[in-house]
Order: structure tokens, then sequence, then C-alpha cells
């Protein structure tokens, strides 16, 4: 089972890897660093129309106004093989989850969480931003800001 095993590296996932999991690998991987948690972090999107891109323009700006840095990251597509190299595969909202069960061993299923179960919010999803305006990316920021706070909760205390 999952809960016996301590959690040392994270795959965040959306639909395309510019906008929420991008967020969320930088969040996450700040946070992680100010409180010593040492995991492996990465992102990476279920379609493939932005590989090698850079986050989007309004995630960077978003983040940067509240002291993250994702000008660095690069698009990737969801690949077999993360399902072997995570321990958790994080998704962002229902379409995320089920396109990645879709692709995941079955045995390796219980990998596969929805990012909103690990914190207490009206929302279960990070809704996707891409287009609509700037109050989304804000919005998107805010929900992975405090499910980065929980998900560090549940990894320390496995
Ligand atoms: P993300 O947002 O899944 O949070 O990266 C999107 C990015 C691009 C598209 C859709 C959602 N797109 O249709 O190109």
């Amino acid at each position: 089972m999952l809960e016996d095993k301590k959690i040392t590296s994270v795959l965040f996932v959306c639909l395309g890897n510019i906008c929420r999991s991008p967020t969320a690998e930088g969040v996450f991987a700040k946070k992680a660093m100010e409180q010593g948690l040492r995991v492996k972090i990465d992102s990476a999107g279920t379609a493939g129309f932005h590989e090698g891109a850079a986050p989007d323009k309004r995630s960077q700006q978003a983040a940067n106004a509240k002291g993250y840095d994702l000008s660095k990251l690069e698009c990737r597509r969801v690949v077999e093989r993360d399902f072997q190299d995570f321990d958790l595969i994080i998704a962002m909202d229902d379409s995320n989850m089920r396109d990645l069960l879709k692709k995941c061993p079955e045995e390796l299923q219980d990998k596969v969480r929805l990012f909103l179960t690990f914190v207490d919010t009206e929302f279960s999803e990070v809704p996707d931003p891409y287009y609509g305006g700037k109050r989304g990316f804000e919005l998107v920021l805010d929900l992975i800001e405090k499910a980065s706070d929980g998900l560090i909760s549940y990894i320390k205390a496995t």
C-alpha cells in the first residue's frame, strides 16, 4: 500500500503543462525547500501541444507576484515511465485524473490523486484558467499554495 511507503517524489499534472502544473511545481518546490523537505518534483501535461514551451506568461505573472519563479520550467508530456518513477502523481482536475488513470498500470493507480483532496476548500478541482482572465490565474495560485501546504503535511506524516 502507498501509505506504507515514504514519499520521495511528486509529479504534478494538468492538461497543457503551461499553467496549473508548472505553477504547482514552482510553488511546491519553494515551500518544500523552505521547510527542509527533500523530494524530487516535476510537472507534465496529459496533452503535448506546448512541449518545450515555458509556462504561460499569465501564470508566471501571478506566481511572480507571490515570490515564485517559473521562468526556467519547460513543458513536457506525461510518459509511461512517470508511473514507475514518481511516488505520487497529482492531477489538477477530474479530467486530468481520468486521462491519467487510462494510461496508468492497474497496480500503480493508487499513486494518482486529485490535488485538492489535500486541502479543505469549497473547490474540488483547480480550474483551468487558460481561456479566462487574470482573476482565474490568481485563484489557481491561491488554491495551489493551500493544497501544497496540505500535501507537505501529508508527506511529512509518511
Ligand atoms: P493547463 O492549461 O492545463 O493548466 O496548462 C491549459 C493550457 C493550454 C490549453 C488548455 C489548458 N490549451 O488548450 O492549449
